[in-house]
């Protein structure tokens, strides 16, 4: 089975040694469609994203239509078909957040980043994505930046908190 160590590695790995990577872990378990989100969880650790070639790879892999591996890959929003930003920044969707001015957030992110949910600036800097419920609706609105959680964002905090990132 593959280790977490061997996925830290990946940095340093070639793109063929990355695919050769991958085929083991298809291996491990063992082509079963069943295991599909599970092998394009483990695709997107060694990738960071998703792409068309890496799909392509999966299927011809696991005996399966492009097309299915694409329509599970789509469904999921944790997955990228797309090379993701140094930060992703997810703004909560949630009840709780909505009502509380969440889309408002969503909406000064959009136009201060110049990006829709699910793309990244140019410079690769931001990614943008939507979330569900966080466990912080006491302080709603919610959003992370990658690992880190800001409550009752304000959509004037925006501008600063981006900016203290880069
Ligand atoms: S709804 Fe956003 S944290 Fe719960």
């Amino acid at each position: 089975m593959i280790t977490q160590d061997e996925v830290c590695n990946v940095q340093t790995m070639t793109e063929a040694e990355k695919y050769a990577l991958l085929k083991e872990v298809i291996v491990d378990y063992e082509r079963k469609e069943s295991n599909l989100i599970q092998i394009l969880h483990m695709a997107q650790a060694i990738f960071g994203y998703v792409p068309a070639q890496v799909q392509h790879f999966i299927a011809d892999q696991m005996e399966l239509s492009v097309s299915k591996v694409n329509s599970v890959l789509t469904f999921y929003s944790f997955f990228s078909t797309q090379p993701k930003g140094k930060y992703t920044v997810s703004v909560c969707l949630g009840t709780a957040c909505y009502v509380r001015g969440g889309k408002d957030v969503l909406g000064k992110l959009k136009s201060v980043l110049g990006i829709d949910v699910g793309s990244t600036t140019e410079d690769k800097i931001f990614s943008l994505s939507v979330m569900r419920c966080i466990g912080a609706c006491g302080l709603a609105p919610a959003m992370t930046i990658n690992n880190k959680v800001y409550k009752q964002v304000n959509p004037n905090k925006i501008q600063r908190i981006l900016g203290m990132l880069k």
